[in-house]
């Protein structure tokens, strides 16, 4: 899929088919989402995935229920990142950002992620709604780690609309 096409193509997907998701597949496009830039490429992000029955369930129970109806069928991967790495050096914080930049770093991360998924034939929603603490005992995280969204992974079923863009002169100043 041409690059112009697959960043028009990904989509949230809210509805899913029932389809079989090879952890192998998911493996894949982790890989792919390793090439993202990241802060003295600490590599700090983090990724849980839920592929079996019983880990899927147990992700779905952490989410809201209009999060659970958006997601049916579809597999999970719990991001996260590791605290106290990127943006720090080994005074501690190197500006007022602090942490933010472990979110940035895991922010880029996670479009590498929706876009490899799109290009190997994958749909996304990502969720920022979740219970953080229900996660957490799904699969052990450690405190030392902040846990963000959870990507739900599956194939869309039916048509999505596309959401309305600002045009560049809303959002960028170009001198
Ligand atoms: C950090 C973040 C959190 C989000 N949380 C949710 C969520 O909890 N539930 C949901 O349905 N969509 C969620 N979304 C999806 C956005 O609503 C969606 O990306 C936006 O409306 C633009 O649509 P598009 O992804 O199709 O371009 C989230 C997106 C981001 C980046």
């Amino acid at each position: 899929m041409e690059f112009r096409e697959l960043i028009k193509e990904r989509r949230s997907v809210r509805k899913y088919q029932k389809c079989i998701i090879p952890a192998e597949d998911v493996r894949e496009i982790l890989q792919m989402a390793s090439y993202a830039p990241s802060w003295k490429n600490n590599e700090a992000s983090r990724y849980y995935v839920a592929v079996s029955e019983e880990a899927v369930q147990a992700v779905y129970e952490a989410l809201p229920s209009f999060n659970q109806r958006s997601t049916e069928n579809a597999v999970y991967v719990v991001t996260a990142y590791v605290k106290g790495q990127s943006g720090f050096g080994p005074e501690g914080p190197v500006d007022h950002l602090g942490d933010k930049w472990g979110v940035y770093d895991a922010g880029l991360h996670n479009a590498y992620f929706v876009l490899a998924a799109k290009e190997k034939g994958y749909d996304t929603l990502i969720l920022g709604l979740r219970d953080e603490e229900k996660l957490r005992a799904v699969f052990n995280i450690p405190e030392e780690e902040e846990i963000l969204s959870v990507i739900a992974l599956g194939k869309r079923e039916g048509d999505v609309k596309t959401a309305a863009r600002k045009e560049v002169e809303d959002f960028a100043v170009i001198r």
